[in-house]
């Protein structure tokens, strides 16, 4: 037959009880101290190892802590009493007004792990406040601007400004603004057409030079560089994920996810007879986001 655990009394419970609080007291102060050096460390430039193991701390002090005070100060199991008597014997008066007084006591405990608990929670959501500095930098313009502005000069990726007559006709060059070579958010592929009565609408014929025409190289699906050229059918294609673009026609798509026309880079040519911007994209390169009109 198994042993039955004999139940605890009193003078077993007092001690137990304030074991459970020492522990439950441990437990939230950790957690709390955790969550401080945690925001600590990742305000001084971060050190990943370092941060999971203080939020590990911090998470499971909390963890530790509630589940400690569930087991020693929580009511368990089920509890039935017979039906008595309706009064009360001086006995069981005198019995209640202890376990009252105990009660008393198991109250005030009860509100000093309560403010360690929030202070334990609070810590930790204000170390997690500071991961928002991740997000980076705020965009500013630099969704809408890139380097082109009226009269800069176009330069290939070896720095040299281009002229028409340097692009030969069913020729494709990638350039950038003078000054920004290189920089992500502007390469633009100068397309030198065959037939340049064929361009129409919504190309803008004002814009382009001796049958070139400047399209943004960032593809409007998903940002990958338009590489290809079909000088015949006269179509620029994205390797990533096949979209087709029709040159002579406002660099709309026909073909492919991309919903929208790579955007035009107004051309001129300045006093030195080489191809220059004569303004910035009229509206946003590359992908679709958050704000777009359509
Ligand atoms: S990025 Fe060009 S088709 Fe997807």
């Amino acid at each position: 037959m198994d042993d039955i655990e004999p139940a605890a009394t009193e003078e077993d419970a007092a001690p137990r009880a304030a074991a459970g609080e020492r522990v439950v007291i441990a437990a939230f102060t950790a957690s709390m101290a955790a969550a401080l050096a945690l925001a600590v460390v990742y305000w001084r430039g971060g050190q990943a190892q370092l941060e999971g193991v203080l939020l590990a701390i911090s998470l499971g002090g909390i963890g530790v802590g509630m589940v400690v005070w569930a087991k020693r100060f929580l009511p368990s199991g089920e509890i039935t009493e017979e039906r008595g008597r309706m009064a009360s014997t001086d006995d069981e008066v005198a019995s209640f007004t202890h376990a009252f007084e105990q009660g008393e006591q198991a109250i005030q405990r009860r509100a000093l792990l309560l403010k360690l608990l929030g202070g334990a929670v609070g810590a930790l959501g204000v170390a997690a406040l500071f991961p928002i500095r991740s997000l980076g930098p705020r965009p500013g313009r630099g969704l809408f601007d890139t380097g082109f502005r009226n009269g800069t000069r176009l330069m290939t990726v070896d720095g040299r400004s281009v002229r028409p007559e340097d692009l030969s006709v069913g020729g494709v060059v990638t350039v950038w603004p003078e000054g920004h070579v290189g920089e992500p958010d502007s390469p633009t592929l100068l397309v030198r057409v065959d037939r340049p009565e064929l361009f129409r609408r919504p190309t803008r014929t004002q814009w382009t030079v001796e049958g070139i025409v400047a399209y943004s190289k960032l593809c409007t699906h998903t940002g990958c560089p338009v590489g290809l050229y079909q000088s015949r059918e006269r179509l620029l294609l994205c390797p990533c994920h096949q979209s087709t673009f029709d040159v002579v026609e406002g660099a709309k798509p026909i073909f492919g996810p991309a919903t929208r026309p790579l955007p035009q880079l107004p051309l001129g040519l300045n006093q030195a007879g080489e191809l220059v911007s004569t303004g910035d994209y009229r509206e946003p390169i590359g992908p679709g986001f958050w704000n777009r009109r359509r």
